[in-house]
């Protein structure tokens, strides 16, 4: 398997990005649902769950924008053969999930109040500590952190994390199964890691 997309393949980078970041979106949803539904506020597993879904949305953040930057190095093949409705859905299905994938992590990054604690080994500083949020957002706008935080919030939350990204989700993998299972081409195939294509 190359390292570089091939025009009718992709290749290995582009693969594993793709699912190493597929497993921590998974990872993303398990904490933070972990730390809601399971445990209580102000005790430890509370904080640990909470950085734990800090951690793993700035992993995503940083592994997208590589993502993005060996897109565009190394071009993805071409859809499979299909009517041109198709082959549009699939584009626009692709880009709004690039999207997602940047504007999720960095509206939580933008709308937490609490350093992330990365994987317990080192702190990355809250927006808020930010030169960029004071000289934008609060000297230049005028806002606080308390008026940006809730629209940021919004969407990172309601928005985002409890309804597009799962829609975009489920529609994604419905249509790499239709592909797979009722169009019987090699969309699935050529994005699995184990195959040589
Ligand atoms: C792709 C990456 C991410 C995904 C999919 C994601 C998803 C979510 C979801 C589903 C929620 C719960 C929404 C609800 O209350 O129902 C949430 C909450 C939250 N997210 Fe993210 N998030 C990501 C990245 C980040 C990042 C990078 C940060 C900050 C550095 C962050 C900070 C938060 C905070 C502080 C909450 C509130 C936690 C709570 O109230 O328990 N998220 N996120
Ligand atoms: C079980 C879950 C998943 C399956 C079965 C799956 C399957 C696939 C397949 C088969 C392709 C290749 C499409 C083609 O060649 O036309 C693909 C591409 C893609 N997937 Fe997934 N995927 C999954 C999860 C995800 C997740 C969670 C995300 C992001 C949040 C995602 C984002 C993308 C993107 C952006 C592409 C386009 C890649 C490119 O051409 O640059 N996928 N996926």
């Amino acid at each position: 398997m190359s390292l570089k997309n091939q025009s009718d393949s992709y290749g290995s980078v582009a693969k594993w990005l793709h699912w190493l970041i597929a497993l921590l979106f998974l990872g993303s949803y398990i904490t933070v649902y972990s730390r809601q539904w399971f445990t209580e506020e102000e005790t430890p597993e509370n904080w640990i769950t909470l950085q734990l879904h800090l951690s793993i949305g700035v992993t995503i953040g940083v592994l997208v924008i590589l993502r993005i930057i060996w897109r565009l190095a190394s071009p993805p093949p071409k859809l499979e053969p299909g009517p041109p409705l198709q082959h549009f859905a699939a584009h626009a299905g692709h880009l709004l999930l690039y999207i997602v994938m940047v504007i999720t992590p960095l509206t939580g990054y933008m709308g937490t109040g609490t350093n992330t604690d990365y994987l317990f080994l080192f702190e990355i500083p809250k927006f808020e500590s930010t030169r960029i949020f004071t000289s934008l957002v609060q000297d230049r706008l005028g806002i606080s952190f308390e008026q940006f935080e809730k629209p940021v919030d919004f969407i990172h939350k309601e928005v985002l994390g409890e309804w597009l990204v799962w829609i975009l989700i489920l529609g994604h993998v419905m249509a790499a199964l239709y592909h797979h299972y009722i169009r019987r081409d090699r969309t699935l195939i050529r994005m699995t890691l184990t195959r040589k294509l």
